[in-house]
This record gives structure tokens, C-alpha cells and sequence, in this order.
């Protein structure tokens, strides 16, 4: 099915996920556990050391909702008003002074049940789109969408920390038709070293609900293949998802965070296996549906535990072929999805890993299947797709029952010490990670002043150059002309080179010498202008828009 655009500039309503499943958004499959409370707790940590707009904010049941509206503070009309606009009004004047601010906003698998999180799923193929939505907004300058599984996670570079946060909650109400007061009660948000921290421990698998297990890390490299050349996906955002890819290989490769851990897919498995009666794949005819990704490792995952036949459901064959070259004494046979109906009836256990936008299965389907053996029961549908591939109310026929990705928790909470342990050990190299980044980050801060000096020193060469060009009047041959002007050049690059070095963010450098540089050359060469960087950024961004 051909998924339609968000349309949040343009159209009134999204059409995005009209036809996800609409369970009703109960929680009843979410557990708190353990790193809820710790994402709890860094968020008071961040309300508390934020910005004074959340100075009156007081812990409530969920501190999240509290966070994201603080209505009195947030004028609505301030948000279709121009920045300039507001910048100018602004008693406070609070433009000059606040530096842009990388923010997440998000839920996850620690917060948010699969019914909600499948209405915010955004595919692959519409990140660009998002990008792109998000950073047309008012106070939004660069953006990433983190859509998996278990996360729906939008980091921005925001203008305003408070107006970026709520457009962006806006927009995700927008996408998804959950409404702002739902959806409050399951996002989080995190601001500069707290989201960067975030993104790296989620890139380390550290909060997963599988700790460790590695297709997130794969995930986060793909937001930045994605990303691209796209415009939005730049220099912020784009140097700290690739820091999280560094992140992700050292803690795996210098912890043993990975080791014995369970996936997605093999909890996915063993889920399937504690629920048959004989806790064996012997005796059980097992299908799949869909070979992706997914699929292939529940494949790979299924014949490690024993199983040794299985119907594959693709719409391509290609991908059952590759398997089955890769698995050759296994049985697999490859059925269209036009027989999907045909090869349940024949299945006790059925596993579903499509990216299919709309329920495969709904409960008229299965309830018309004939029954299983008694000995297996009821018809175990085993569905780690998000949005789900099969419809919740299928577990209310005597005949079936289906599981699904929050379900694998059955499986992992089983080592939580374990889990503990490991999640220290990468801890440290996480520590060390963010302050680099940080490092990094702050260092860009020279920028504009690398920018204003080269411009200082090209005006008066350029000056100086014409005066003595105009002076020795047409007497000179072009070839000399040259030659003057490529003295002068070159005379201004050497000059230039003993700042530049000063101003460059390497081993020789601390970051605070390179900041106290920073200063002294706009002191001395009066680089500050009147316009505050913010400023100068939201004209900008007003005069992107208006071409
Ligand atoms: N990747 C992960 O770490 C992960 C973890 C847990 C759950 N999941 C969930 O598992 C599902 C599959 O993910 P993946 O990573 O395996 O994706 P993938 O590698 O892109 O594979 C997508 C699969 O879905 C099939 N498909 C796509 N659109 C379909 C449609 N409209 N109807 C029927 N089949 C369709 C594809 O068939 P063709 O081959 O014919 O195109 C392919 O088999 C997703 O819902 C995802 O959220 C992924």
C-alpha cells in the first residue's frame, strides 16, 4: 500500500496512518520498569537545570505532560507570529541571549505501548519529508526522526528550546491523529547534554528492551545514510548521530554488552517456544511471514532452536531464495502472499515481520481458520511488527492468541542483573563519548568568528589593493596586476595563520583556550555585531522561507 505524505505544511489532517490499527491506547502491556524510573529521573534532572521557563515546574504523576505545556509561559499566537517578530516584542528579550539547544522528543518502548507507538511509526522512505517538515518550522534548524520498533525519537537543533519542543510536539500529534493531551501523557524530553547522552545509549543498545542487542546501532547508521545531503540533516545533528555510530562499535567492541544477549528476533523465538506445550519445535508447523531483515534472523533463529521445515510468505520470492541458499538443509518453501489465508490454516505458529502499514490479519480472518491440534491449543501468532501486522482483538476468539513486540519483555526481564552490570560498564565510555562530542560541538562556536576575521582582513585587502591598483593607474601590465594581487592574498593568509591555528579544536588546543582565543579576536578586531547569532539565524530561516 502506497503510504500518503504527512501533508503537515499543506493539508489539514495527515493521512499518514488512517488505516493503523485503532486499539484502544489502554496501557496495559506497558510494564515501568526499572529504566523508566532512570529516564524519569534524568528528566528532572534536566527540568531542573533548564531554562527558567520550567522554574515553576513541580513533579506530578507525569512530569512529561507537565513539561511540554507549560501553557502559561507559551503564548499559542507567539507560534504563528514571524521570530523576528517576536524577537523584537520579546519583553525578556530572550532571543540574544539563549543559544540554540539540541532537544529529543519522543517515546519509546519505556514509555509509550505499541498502540501508540505504531500510530507515529514513520517509514524509511518519508524521513527525508520529515526532516524537511520539521525544519520549516519556526524555531526547528535541524532535525533527525529516529522511527524504530521500540522508538519514535525527533532530535532538533532548536531556536528556543520551549517553542521548538512544542512545534514539534504539535507536529507529532499531527502525523500520527493522537491528540496533543494523549500524547503528552507518553513523550520525553531531553535537552543538549541529556538527548546527546540519550542518542548514545540508545546507539549502545543500552536502552533497548533487548540490552545490547544490535540492530539499533544499525538503525542509527541508517538515519545517517538516510539523512544524507538532505537539507535539515546538517552539521549538529548529523556530527552527533555519527558520534553515536562511534559510540555504539566501542561499547560493543570494548564491553561485553553484546555477548549472550538475546534480539529482537530471538526473543521473538523463545517467546513462541515457552508458549508451545511441549516447549520443542519438533512437532509444530511454524510459517513466516515476511523475509526482511526481521524475518531472516527469526528464520536463522528458528532453525538454531530445531526447527527444520517452515512455509516462508513473501511478496518477492529474491529474499526466500537468498535464505534458502544460505540455509540449505533446512525445508523452506516460498508461498506468494495471495496464500497467506491458505498457509495460516495449515500453521500453529505464525510469525509476522512485514513493513505492511495496515493489519495482515484481521480477527474475521483467523477466526474463520480451522482450529489446531488439541495438543497445541490455540494458534500462536508471533507479531514483532511495528505498526503490528495482526490485529490485538485476534487474542479475544478461544482459537488464537498473538504476542506482540511489548510481549518480548516475557522473555528479557529474565537478566536484569545482568543487564545492570553491563549497562555500567559501558556507562564510562559513554561518559567520556559525550564530553568529546561536546567538545566538539562547542568548538563550532568559532565559526562565526573564523567567518567574521576571514571578512574583516579580505575587506581591507581588497580595499588596500584597489587604492594602490588605482594609484599606479593603467601603466601596468595585467601579468603584474596579478602578481600584486596574489602578494596580497598571500600576505593575509600568513597573517591569518597564527589566529586560524588558535582557533582550531585539536590536541594541542583545550576547548576553554580556544574559547578565551574566540573572545579575545572579537575583541580585538570588534567582530561582535549588533545582531545576535539567533538573530542572524531566524533572518535566515525567514528568508529561506519566502524564496
Ligand atoms: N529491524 C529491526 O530491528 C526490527 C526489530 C523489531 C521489529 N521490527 C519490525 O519488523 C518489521 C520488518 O522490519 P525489517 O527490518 O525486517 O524491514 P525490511 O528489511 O525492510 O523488510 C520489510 C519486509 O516487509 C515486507 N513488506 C513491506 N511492505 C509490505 C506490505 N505492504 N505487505 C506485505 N509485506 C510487506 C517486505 O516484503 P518484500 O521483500 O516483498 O519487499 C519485507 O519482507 C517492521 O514492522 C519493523 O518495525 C524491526
Amino acid at each position: 500500500m502506497a503510504v500518503a505524505p504527512f501533508g503537515f505544511a499543506t493539508s489539514p489532517l495527515p493521512s499518514l496512518n488512517a488505516n493503523r490499527i485503532t486499539a484502544s491506547a489502554t496501557a496495559t502491556t506497558f510494564s515501568s520498569t526499572s529504566s523508566y524510573s532512570h529516564q524519569v529521573s534524568k528528566l528532572s534532572k534536566t527540568f531542573k537545570s533548564s531554562s527558567p521557563l520550567f522554574s515553576t515546574w513541580k513533579p506530578c504523576l507525569n512530569p512529561r505532560c507537565q513539561v511540554l505545556f507549560p501553557e502559561e509561559s507559551i503564548d499559542s499566537r507567539a507560534l504563528s507570529a514571524s521570530p523576528l517578530e517576536l524577537l523584537k516584542s520579546s519583553p525578556a528579550n530572550r532571543y540574544t541571549k539563549e543559544r540554540s539547544s539540541i532537544v529529543v522528543i519522543g517515546l519509546n518502548v519505556h514509555t509509550a505501548p505499541v498502540e501508540i507507538r505504531e500510530k507515529l511509526a514513520i517509514p524509511e522512505a518519508q524521513w527525508p519529508q520529515g526532516i524537511s517538515e520539521l525544519c520549516a518550522m519556526n524555531h526547528i534548524e535541524e532535525a533527525a526522526v529516529l522511527s524504530t520498533c521500540n522508538r519514535m525519537e525527533i532530535y532538533v537543533v532548536a531556536l528556543s528550546q520551549h517553542r521548538g519542543v512544542k512545534e514539534v510536539t504539535e507536529w507529532m500529534s499531527k502525523i500520527s491523529g493522537i491528540p496533543v493531551s494523549e500524547l503528552c501523557k507518553h513523550l520525553f524530553v531531553l535537552y543538549n547534554k541529556d538527548a546527546t547522552q540519550h542518542l548514545f545509549e540508545v546507539a549502545a543498545g543500552l536502552d533497548s528492551l533487548v540490552l545490547g542487542e544490535g540492530q539499533i546501532l544499525a538503525q542509527v547508521k541508517q538515519v545517517v545514510k538516510v539523512g544524507q545531503g538532505v537539507a535539515g540533516f546538517d552539521r549538529k545533528i548529523s556530527g552527533m548521530f555519527k558520534h553515536a555510530i562511534t559510540v555504539g562499535k566501542r561499547v560493543r567492541s570494548e564491553t561485553n554488552i553484546a555477548s549472550g544477549s538475546v534480539s529482537v528476533s530471538s526473543a521473538a523465538v523463545e517467546l513462541a517456544l515457552m508458549k508451545l506445550p511441549d516447549s520443542s519445535y519438533a512437532a509444530v508447523r511454524v510459517l513466516v511471514i515476511g523475509a526482511g531483515k526481521m524475518g531472516k534472523l527469526v528464520i536463522r533463529h528458528l532453525v538454531a532452536k530445531g526447527c527444520r521445515n517452515m512455509v516462508v510468505l513473501n511478496r518477492t520470492e529474491e529474499r526466500v531464495a537468498a535464505i534458502r541458499e544460505e540455509l540449505k538443509d533446512v525445508e523452506i518453501i516460498y508461498k506468494p502472499m495471495t496464500e497467506m489465508l491458505a498457509c495460516a490454516a495449515e500453521a500453529d505458529v505464525v510469525f509476522t515481520s512485514t513493513a505492511s502499514e495496515t493489519p495482515l490479519f484481521l480477527k474475521e480472518h483467523v477466526e474463520m481458520l480451522p482450529n489446531v491440534r488439541s495438543e497445541v491449543g490455540r494458534r500462536l501468532f508471533i507479531d514483532i511488527s511495528v505498526p503490528r501486522n495482526v490485529e490485538p482483538c485476534v487474542s479475544d476468539l478461544d482459537t488464537a492468541v498473538v504476542y506482540n513486540v511489548d510481549d518480548l519483555n516475557e522473555v528479557v526481564v529474565a537478566n536484569k542483573e545482568d543487564r545492570l552490570r553491563k549497562a555500567m560498564e559501558a556507562q564510562t565510555i559513554i561518559q567520556e563519548e559525550s564530553n568529546k562530542f561536546d567538545a566538539w560541538k562547542d568548538s563550532l562556536e568559532t565559526v562565526p568568528t573564523i567567518k567574521k576575521l576571514k571578512g574583516y582582513f579580505e575587506r581591507i585587502r581588497d580595499a588596500e589593493l584597489n587604492k594602490c591598483l588605482s594609484k599606479i593607474g593603467d601603466d601596468m601590465s595585467d601579468k603584474k596586476k596579478a602578481a600584486i594581487h596574489d602578494l596580497s592574498v598571500s600576505i593575509v593568509k600568513k597573517i591569518l595563520h597564527g589566529p586560524m591555528e588558535n582557533l582550531r579544536c585539536d590536541d594541542a588546543h583545550s576547548l576553554s583556550e580556544i574559547l578565551e582565543n574566540m573572545r579575545a579576536l572579537n575583541r580585538m578586531f570588534d567582530l561582535e555585531t549588533d545582531k545576535s547569532i539567533l538573530e542572524q539565524k531566524f533572518e535566515a530561516k525567514m528568508g529561506r522561507k519566502s524564496k
